[in-house]
């Protein structure tokens, strides 16, 4: 019997990971977690190789174990697996699986189309752009994974790979269960600033994980809001990160007084900023103490990661003895 995944996700093993990444993508999951849901993440290598160099990648692969695990992920109860674990049954999936798109389909994908017109071009891109989201498939549709907590960004990638599994089963049969994307809220969190999402191509309007508290205070103050009685995506995307980071009840019922103050043109952004950043350095701080702990001890995330990755190539192996069957009948 194969390890059923009812919630599943990855991250890129890049430098500067921002808070949105956390609330993306793994906040849903820790919440799954602890209602008892079987939950899996996987530090994705393969897709940091797109834009990074091998040995670049490598080295912050202990460092999303360590991220995954400071945030809530109780390793007992989720699977943390590395993606190139896999490489074999990934490598072959994600060829099998191109067969089914064509490339003018790929070219559409949104987060492929902005890259093309702000960096590279169809010339220049590496090929893995392209096999980005089909590789993507590989991952969830291996390990039979249900939902999947995701940023905005990602909910184009994941229709794809609803289509793709739609086109796989058409063809050969039911075999691959479909996932659900599982986004409790809009999460498309802002830059402090405002210039578009948060994202390491923003420094200035984003809140590292590692970012020293000091930093943190001066990037807050700098955060734009809004004039008495205005809402606007920033300042809703501010009052979004300080809910959901908040870790008392009166904080919560604080924002919430304050964001009424404010729709009653009330001048109260001087006191939220001081909160929001309250909030977010109360959960870095006991957050990068986690983490540095974590680090420490190498032998422990060798251990996970073994452990994480026995489970998902039992999936991807049993995944890939039903495709392979009906292949051959
Ligand atoms: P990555 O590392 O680029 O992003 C990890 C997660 O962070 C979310 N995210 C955000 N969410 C809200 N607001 C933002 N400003 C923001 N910036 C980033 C992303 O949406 C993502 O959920 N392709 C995936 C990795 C991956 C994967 C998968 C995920 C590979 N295979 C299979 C799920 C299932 C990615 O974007 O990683």
């Amino acid at each position: 019997m194969n390890y059923r995944v009812e919630v599943f996700t990855g991250i890129r093993p890049t430098r500067d990971l921002t808070i949105a990444n956390y609330l993306g993508a793994v906040k849903p999951v820790v919440k799954l977690q602890n209602q008892g849901f079987s939950t899996m993440v996987f530090v994705a290598d393969l897709h940091a190789l797109t834009d990074n160099e091998p040995s670049l990648v490598k080295k912050y692969i202990p460092e999303i174990v360590a991220d995954y695990i400071a945030f809530g992920l109780d390793p007992s109860k989720t699977k943390i697996y590395l993606q190139s674990d896999l490489v074999s049954e990934i490598s072959v999936f994600t060829l099998l699986l191109s067969r089914q798109i064509n490339v003018a389909e790929l070219l559409r994908v949104p987060t492929l189309k902005d890259k093309l017109k702000k960096k590279d071009q169809p010339e220049t891109a590496n090929v893995l752009l392209f096999l980005y989201p089909v590789m993507m498939a590989a991952d969830i549709l291996l390990n039979r994974a249900q939902k999947i907590p995701v940023g905005e960004d990602q909910i184009p990638h994941l229709e794809m790979v609803r289509e793709l599994g739609r086109r796989f089963n058409k063809k050969y049969g039911n075999i691959l269960p479909l996932p659900e994307v599982l986004q409790i809220k809009s999460y498309r969190i802002l830059s402090l600033k405002g210039e578009g999402k948060m994202s390491k191509t923003n420094p200035q309007g984003a809140i590292f994980l590692t970012d020293d508290l000091k930093i943190i205070s001066r990037k807050v103050k700098m955060a734009e809001t809004a004039f008495e009685g205005v809402m606007n995506e920033k300042l809703e995307s501010h009052i979004l990160i300080a809910k959901e980071l908040a870790k008392t009840e009166k904080e919560r019922q604080e924002i919430e007084f304050l964001v009424k103050e404010h729709k009653a043109k009330k001048r109260v952004m001087k006191r939220f900023k001081e909160l929001f950043n309250q909030i977010i350095q109360d959960f870095l701080k006991e957050f990068q103490i986690k983490r540095k702990k974590i680090i420490q001890n190498p032998s422990y995330i060798s251990r996970v990661l073994k452990e994480g990755a026995l489970i998902a190539k039992k999936n991807a192996q049993e995944t890939l003895e039903g495709v392979r069957r009906v292949f051959e009948a």
